[in-house]
């Protein structure tokens, strides 16, 4: 089934206690479905923060080690029962493709992602740390081997979405963080577009933080958002 456009939206819970997650979670529980543990959250509130969540959950730690310890620490993630979860795709291959078998054999299983190139980097720190190949190909590439190894779906910018679903077609989920609506501000995310801009690219899910958590009205700003998607999705039927 597909998903509706409020659960289109996770909104990233980047503070630091679980109590605060909690509170976040209360106040944006009327219109908001769907949410992101991160590293802050995770390191500082522990598994005990799924507790509080009302929704689902994008476990987002992003793990980037050597195969055993990736499959490891999967598996622990998996029995939390979050809907996503994800690892580094620069972890390779062999990595990716044990990763896969692993999340696969969890019942109930999340789906898992890679993240292609993080939403804050850019092309010259790109080839800074040695990549010598454009953005765009680069996050193309590492799509295309997530895809080969088995995970559901990658992390990428909204401005590379579109590429993606034109190489590797419809099958599989695109979440893009580097998500700014009109009226909110960059922060230190390079690679941006609107929600519309991220739908309309071909993103399944966008995520979504400080726009949301730092607005005047957060649940207001989070209306806002979904009803974005909403009329981004009408506009694509
Ligand atoms: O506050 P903001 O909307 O920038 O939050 C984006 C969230 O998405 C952060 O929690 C960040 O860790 C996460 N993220 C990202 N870029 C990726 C993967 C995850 O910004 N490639």
């Amino acid at each position: 089934m597909k998903p509706t456009a409020d659960e289109r939206l996770i909104v990233a819970l980047d503070v630091p206690t679980a109590a605060e997650a909690a509170r976040w979670a209360r106040r944006l529980r009327p219109v908001v479905t769907h949410f992101k543990i991160g590293l802050e959250l995770f390191t500082g509130g522990g598994p005990a923060v799924f507790k509080k969540m009302p929704g689902g959950v994008f476990l987002d730690l992003k793990f980037f080690d050597i195969p055993n310890t990736m499959v490891g620490a999967l598996n622990a993630a998996a029995a939390l029962n979050p809907f996503l979860v994800n690892v580094h795709a620069l972890a390779g291959p062999a990595a990716l493709e044990r990763c896969a078998r692993a999340v696969k054999a969890q019942k109930p299983r999340p789906r898992l992602l890679a993240v292609t190139i993080l939403t804050s980097f850019t092309g010259p720190e790109l080839k800074k740390i040695g990549i010598n190949i454009p953005m765009g190909k680069m996050v193309s590439r590492l799509c295309g081997i997530a895809l080969e190894a088995g995970c559901d779906g990658v992390v990428a910018s909204p401005l590379e979405a579109s590429r993606l679903r034109k190489e590797y077609g419809k099958n599989f989920l695109i979440v893009t963080p580097g998500v700014r609506p009109a009226w909110s501000a960059r922060n230190d995310q390079q690679r941006i577009a609107t929600p519309a801009e991220a739908i309309n690219n071909g993103a399944d899910y966008i995520v979504v933080g400080r726009p949301i958590l730092a607005a005047p009205k957060p649940l207001d700003a989070a209306r806002m958002v979904i009803e974005e998607i909403r009329l981004a999705r009408r506009g694509k039927k």
